[in-house]
């Protein structure tokens, strides 16, 4: 997609001027700040209705930007070669003068850091020149925005400028990875790229242990639900339930959704949240959702589901 060198021109204008941005990422459409900036920060706490103990990731254009924000030891080094731009995310130590505010860290001595792959992004981070925090654009608890009206509706309010990017081609979150310490990596939120992908890489990961999940607070809370009750494991709906499928869609049934007709797992990981609004459009019962397999993409997909119906946090 081509992208307009105004609308990024306005949106590094409003981070300086302390301003909250709506960013698309190949993820999920994130709320921007300047990641300096305490009081933009602050702001977009109070705009997503998000507890300040959960921290934000650092975006910034290139590895040798996220050197400059994060101590990453080799294999983090081998993990951002592998994968940077892209949806992925590592949490290593933080650079005293790395550009990333208390408040925006949660105060923590470690900094998420990701390098966004979706050139809107690279054009704002490039324009800005300073790295930029920015969280799903939903208010929190909700499911993420992976269209650009759903991001105005959920946080549009809220900002200073906006910038359309398309549907987010990937769309779950970033997978969330520990390089912190001298222990194997560990995972603490799957997501866009697979753990076996990662794993190709560095070797097996270690378990994430009760440490790692008092640091991100975000793996733990209730996440991603819409208004509707979720009901996971559904081979077919109910009377009054909406239903997302996976493969083809039944017959006959209305308020249905395909995740994806072919099962393909990328398709339907940009699918989920797009189709979970759709549904709870339908003020159903409930939404009903397919069994999806666990390999691969859907570790991720499963997450973000067992989140949505309440099971975990
Ligand atoms: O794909 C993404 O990562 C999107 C797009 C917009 O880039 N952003 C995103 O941000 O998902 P957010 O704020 O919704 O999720 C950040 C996750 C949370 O689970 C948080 O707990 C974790 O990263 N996190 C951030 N800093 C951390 C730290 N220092 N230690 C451990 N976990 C951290
Ligand atoms: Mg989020």
């Amino acid at each position: 997609m081509t992208v307009d060198a105004v609308a990024v021109e306005a949106a590094a204008a409003a981070l300086r001027a302390s301003g909250l941005v709506i960013m698309p990422t190949e993820t999920v459409y994130g709320l921007a700040a300047a990641a300096a900036d305490a009081r933009a920060v602050a702001a977009i706490y109070a705009a997503k209705g998000r507890p300040r103990f959960n921290p934000l990731i650092a975006h910034v254009p290139d590895l040798a930007a996220a050197l400059r924000v994060a101590r990453l030891p080799p294999a983090g080094i081998a993990l951002a070669e592998a994968f940077w731009p892209g949806p992925l995310t590592l949490v290593a130590p933080a650079r005293e003068d790395g550009g990333v505010c208390d408040l925006a860290r949660a105060g923590l001595d470690t900094v998420a850091v990701r390098v966004p792959a979706h050139p809107a992004a690279q054009a704002v981070l490039r324009a800005y020149g300073a790295p930029v925090v920015a969280p799903s654009a939903n208010r929190s608890g909700r499911p993420s925005p992976t269209r650009f009206a759903d991001a105005v509706e959920e946080t549009g309010e809220a900002a200073a400028a906006a910038l359309d990017g398309g549907p987010c081609a990937v769309g779950l979150e970033s997978t969330v990875v520990a390089v912190f310490d001298d222990a194997p990596p560990r995972l603490l939120r799957p997501g866009g790229v697979t753990r076996a992908a990662l794993e190709a890489v560095t070797g097996r990961f270690a378990e994430a242990g009760a440490g790692d999940a008092r640091r991100s607070p975000g793996s733990t809370t209730l996440h991603y639900a819409p208004d509707a009750p979720v009901r996971l494991g559904a081979a077919s709906p109910r009377a009054g339930e909406a239903y997302l499928a996976f493969g083809p869609a039944p017959e006959g049934a209305r308020a249905v959704w395909s995740l994806s007709p072919t099962g393909d797992l990328a398709e339907a990981a940009a699918n989920l949240f797009a189709h979970l609004r759709a549904a709870d459009r339908t003020r159903p019962s409930a939404i009903a959702v397919s069994p999806i397999p666990e390999h691969g993409l859907g570790e991720a997909i499963n997450d973000r589901l067992r989140r949505a119906a309440g099971w975990v946090g």
